[in-house]
């Protein structure tokens, strides 16, 4: 979603924004624009509708020059992708610029008062009303700061923002905020960065400050930073240091930030795994778990909440928290969710799932959970994000930054967090046997082996993916702990392709999707030799009497399957909890040649964003 950069020091601030917008167009957006001050040129303003090299090109060869400067990428939600509606923009007297991020919900009663009062647009969007509105209250009186105006205004706004302000009478100064979208400040050498996220920021400095919800900050070359919340609470700033390494945000080589991460996998599952298996003593060990002993063991259910893939990842967990710790355990669409009237208390665990840990469904919905006095864990990748902040307890994937927009590294590092959940869950309820964590610790380790051997089947994925590049639609299956796998096969296929594809437990193909199968329609399918294996064999028997295209993912060695299916790729046997984490490997490959074979933008596919911090 919208990205938001800021610099003031004393290098030139363009280079930066334009370098920090450009790190961040892997969250997704459709227009772009910068404000920078600089001393005789007063404000410079350029916005466009597309990518950043649209906006470069509209620069041309004159870049604006000056020490302070705002940038951003919108995704468009109030008002069409185009210039008008890109972002900086401008108070009624063209003193102000101002970037942001989330909805401002009573933007349209704002905009009716403000318009009473004199005030004319040229935008569609809530962000133009909020800069107005900042106008209004820094005129009311010649007391009053752009710092205070802008905490003042924040009063009156219901919704979501992270906004960037700067003003043409105060060019050392940078006034910045947030409530529901995440913004982080770093501190350099006489000099500052603000960003939607870390990215544009860890090439110049470890030392950041996050902004809190309803928090007011003003970052000044003269008088240092101050933060207040929008109550007036003074607020004493906290310095973290940024885990984050450069390299983990570059391509090293790679044509695609997709490839890179889906060849990541077998160390972003070591990383993750680190220190947590203690094989000597046959237990996992997980503080967010071990702190909380008592209130796992007696919990009177789990209710699992997440979208899209990370949603995946909760349907798998489902059947291991059964299958481990034979406790009840729901999973909902964190959207779904948060506008029910859920039963959920006190003795109920909420696990929310979310790879960048700023969802807005989730948020809120772990919001709610907490209300209702339920004990919030949760799962998040990003280091310090919302979510991660905002659970009572939890852990990290530790996947390293995810770039691309398809989920690829995170998912499987989820899956592998979620199962060393489930097993110590499991082992305080007495539910797993002693033999069987073994089992399932052995096979944990060998994992990242076995990633390894199948990312090295790359070529043959690439030859089965030319075969079906050009199928308008394709079919999913799986059964057990793999119908969750052929759910984020069809999205990881639809989201990067375009192609329509469709996920189903095996089982319901005979309730419908059957009808879709000619000799046109490739079916995507994980026959691995487990618990219904038989009966996905049969369900590969009815797709071929139909003449549909059998693309099997099976274990190594396996002869049945490979005597009907069109084409088989092999995956190492395992535990069949810890399959999924291999059999999603090929589906993952595969879309990804199917996509570059089309010549799509694989990092960004069309209207998706990264992080999805809107509802
Ligand atoms: O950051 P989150 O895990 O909360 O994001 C949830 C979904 O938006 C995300 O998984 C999305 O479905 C991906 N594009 C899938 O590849």
């Amino acid at each position: 979603m919208c990205g938001i950069v800021g610099y003031l020091g004393e290098k030139e601030a363009f280079p930066i924004i334009i370098k920090g917008l450009q790190r961040l167009e892997y969250r997704g957006y459709d227009s772009s624009g910068v404000a920078i001050l600089g001393g005789a040129s007063g404000l410079q303003h350029h916005r466009k509708k597309g990518k950043v090299e649209a906006l470069l090109t509209e620069v041309g060869e004159n870049p604006p020059s000056g020490h302070l400067g705002i940038g951003h990428t919108r995704w468009a939600t109030h008002g069409a992708p185009n210039d008008v509606n890109a972002h900086p923009h401008l108070s009624g007297d063209g003193q102000l610029a101002l970037i942001h991020n989330g909805i401002i919900e009573n933007y349209h009663a704002l905009k009716e008062t403000l318009t009473e009062r004199g005030h004319e647009f040229y935008s569609d969007t809530d962000t133009e009303v909020l800069v107005h509105l900042i106008e209004e209250v820094l005129k009311s009186s010649e007391d009053l700061d752009l710092f205070e105006a802008t905490r003042i205004a924040l009063n009156e706004v219901v919704g979501a923002y992270a906004i960037a302000v700067i003003d043409i009478a105060r060019p050392e100064e940078l006034i910045l905020a947030r409530k529901s979208s995440p913004l982080v400040i770093g501190i350099g050498e006489g000099e500052y960065f603000v960003a939607s996220d870390a990215t544009p920021i860890v090439e110049y400095t470890k030392n950041v400050v996050y902004l809190e919800d309803e928090e007011v900050a003003r970052v000044s070359l003269t008088s240092g930073m101050k933060i207040r919340t929008i109550r007036n609470h003074k607020v004493t700033p906290v310095i973290t240091e940024l885990e984050m390494a450069l390299e983990s945000i570059e391509k090293g080589g790679y044509e695609h930030f997709m490839l890179k991460e889906i060849h990541e996998q077998p160390r972003s599952i070591q990383d993750c795994l680190r220190g947590r298996l203690s094989l000597g003593h046959n237990t996992v060990r997980m503080a967010g778990i071990d702190d909380h002993e008592p209130m796992w063991k007696d919990a009177k259910r789990l209710i699992i909440v997440a979208c899209g893939t990370s949603w995946h990842a909760g349907l798998i967990a489902e059947y291991m928290f059964e299958d481990f710790a034979r406790i009840p355990v729901e999973v909902e669409y964190a959207s779904e969710f948060r506008y029910r009237n859920p039963v959920i208390g006190e003795g109920d665990i909420l696990i929310a799932i979310s790879q960048s840990g700023e969802t807005a469904d989730t948020l809120a919905a772990i919001r709610m959970a907490k209300e209702r006095g339920a004990h919030v864990f949760g799962i998040c990748n990003v280091v310090g994000s919302s979510i991660s902040r905002e659970s009572h307890s939890g852990a990290y994937t530790h996947a390293g930054p995810e770039i691309g927009v398809a989920s690829t590294k995170a998912f499987t590092a989820q899956l592998t967090v979620l199962t060393l959940v489930a097993m110590r869950v499991g082992e305080l309820r007495n539910a797993l046997d002693s033999q069987r964590r073994n089992r399932l610790m052995v096979e944990l380790e060998s994992i990242p082996e076995k990633i390894q051997s199948m990312l090295d089947q790359d070529q043959k994925l690439a030859s089965i993916a030319k075969v079906y590049m050009s199928a308008p639609n394709a079919l999913f299956l799986g059964r057990g702990f793999n119908f969750p796998v052929a759910l984020e096969g069809a999205l990881k296929l639809k989201e990067i392709s375009y192609i329509h594809a469709e996920g189903y437990p095996a089982a319901e193909m005979k309730h419908g999707p059957i009808a879709l199968i000619d000799e046109n329609m490739p079916v995507f399918i994980v026959a691995t030799q487990d618990a219904h294996y038989e009966k996905v064999l049969s369900n590969i028997q009815e797709v071929k009497a139909r003449g549909g295209k059998i693309i099997a993912v099976v274990t190594k060695g396996d002869k049945e399957v490979a005597r009907i299916a069109d084409h088989t790729i092999e995956v190492h046997p395992s535990d069949d909890a810890l399959v999924p984490i291999l059999s999603t490997i090929p589906f993952q490959l595969l879309s990804y040649h199917i996509a570059v074979m089309l010549d799509r933008n694989v990092d960004q596919p069309r209207n998706l964003a990264k992080s999805v911090t809107v509802e």
